[in-house]
C-alpha cells in the first residue's frame, strides 16, 4: 500500500543508508586540528613511565615530550598542553617562578622542537608545584589567599612567556586571575601571549586519575574555588567576567558532564570556546574497553563529536592522537 496515509512519506531514514549519504550530511566534523593534548612531564625522568589510572598516557621526560611534541605536530594536532611534575614542592609552588622549574624547561624545550607548528599552552597554576597541593597560596589560617595567589599567577605567566608559551592555560579558578595575569604580561611588553581561560571548570569528582599523574598532594577538595556542579547560572557570570578580564580563548570543564553549559557559554561567547575532556571522562572509556564492555575508538570518537556539536571548537583531550589516526 504505497501512497495509503498509514505509511510515511517523509523518510528520514533515507539519509542513513550508507555511509557515504552519512558522511555527506552529517553536521559535525571533528578535524585533528581541534584537538589539544595534555602532557605530563616529570623532573628527572629519564623513561617514559605509564600513569596506572591512565593507560596510554604517560608522565614524560624532557626529551620523550620533544617526540610526542614531533608526533604531535605531525598528526595535525591544535596545540599541546604540558603539565609539571616537580621533583621538589613547596607551599608557594616555587618551581613555577624558577625558569629552571620543569614547566618552563619543558615549554622551551617543546617550542625548540616544533616551533610554531603547533599552540603551546602550559597550565598556569600552582597545584602541581605545592606541597599542599592547592591552587594558590595559602594564608595563615589555611584556606587559599585569593589575592596572594594572583601575585604568584603574575609571577608565573611572566616566567612561561619568557619560556616562549603561546598561551597560559588559567586553570585556577581565582577571581580575577585573567585580569591580573593580562595585566602583568602586558607591562613586561608580553601582550602576544595569550590567555585560554578555564572561565567555567567544576569541582568534579571525575578529575581522580589527573591527580594521580600529577601526584598531587592535595587533601581534601577545592570547593572552595572551583564551581559547584549543581549551578548553570554561575557558569555566565564567570565567562563575563573572563571576557571582561580580557580570556582570548574560554573553556569548560569538564567536557561530558557539563554539554548543556558548554551549549550556554558557546551561544554567548565571541571568543572561541574550548572544552576539557578531563581524565576520567578518558579512563572510564579505557577501563570499560579493556574489560571488553565498550568500544574504545567508537566511544573516543563519539565523546569528540558530541563536545564539538556542544559548541567547542576547541577540544583538550587524552586521546588526541588516536582521535587524530582515526580521522585520517
Ligand atoms: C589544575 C588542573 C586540574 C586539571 C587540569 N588542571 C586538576 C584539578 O583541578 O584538580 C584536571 C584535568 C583532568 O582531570 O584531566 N591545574
Amino acid at each position: 500500500m504505497p501512497n495509503s496515509p498509514e505509511f510515511p512519506v517523509i523518510r528520514p531514514r533515507r539519509l542513513r543508508r550508507t555511509a557515504a549519504l552519512r558522511r555527506l550530511t552529517a553536521e559535525t566534523r571533528v578535524h585533528p586540528s581541534d584537538l589539544v593534548l595534555p602532557v605530563f612531564v616529570k623532573e628527572g625522568l629519564h623513561e617514559p613511565v605509564e600513569i596506572a589510572t591512565m593507560p596510554g598516557v604517560y608522565q614524560h621526560s624532557v626529551d620523550s615530550v620533544r617526540k610526542l611534541a614531533v608526533d604531535a605536530a605531525r598528526a595535525g594536532l591544535g596545540g599541546i598542553m604540558p603539565f609539571a611534575v616537580p621533583l621538589v614542592r613547596d607551599a608557594i609552588g616555587s618551581a613555577a617562578t624558577d625558569p629552571n622549574g620543569i614547566l618552563n624547561v619543558t615549554t622551551r624545550a617543546i617550542k625548540e622542537e616544533i616551533g610554531d607548528d603547533l599552540v603551546v599552552i602550559p597550565d598556569l597554576c600552582l597545584d602541581e608545584l605545592t606541597d599542599h597541593g592547592h591552587c594558590g597560596v595559602l594564608g595563615p589560617d589555611g584556606t587559599v589567599d585569593n589575592d596572594a595567589t594572583l601575585v604568584r599567577y603574575g609571577e608565573m605567566g611572566l616566567a612561561l612567556a619568557e619560556s616562549g608559551a603561546d598561551l597560559l592555560g588559567a586553570s585556577g579558578m581565582m577571581d580575577g586571575q585573567i585580569g591580573y595575569v593580562r595585566a602583568a604580561l602586558d607591562q613586561a611588553g608580553h601582550t602576544d601571549t595569550g590567555l585560554l581561560a578555564y572561565a567555567v571548570k567544576y569541582a568534579s569528582a571525575f578529575y581522580g586519575p589527573f591527580r594521580e599523574a600529577v601526584e598531587s598532594q592535595l587533601q581534601g577538595d577545592r570547593r572552595t574555588y572551583q564551581q559547584d556542579p549543581a549551578n548553570a547560572a554561575e557558569a555566565i557570570h564567570e565567562l563575563e567576567l573572563d571576557l571582561e578580564q580580557g580570556a582570548d580563548i574560554v573553556m569548560v570543564k569538564p567536557a561530558l558532564p557539563y554539554l548543556d553549559i558548554l551549549r550556554t557559554v558557546a551561544d554567548r561567547s565571541p571568543v572561541p570556546v574550548a572544552a576539557y575532556h578531563i581524565s576520567g571522562e578518558y579512563a572510564q572509556i579505557v577501563a570499560a574497553a579493556e574489560r571488553g564492555w565498550i568500544d574504545r575508538d567508537a566511544a573516543i570518537l563519539e565523546s569528540l563529536t558530541s563536545i564539538k556539536r556542544a559548541g567547542a571548537g576547541i577540544i583538550a583531550t587524552y586521546a588526541a592522537l588516536d582521535a587524530a589516526a582515526l580521522l585520517r
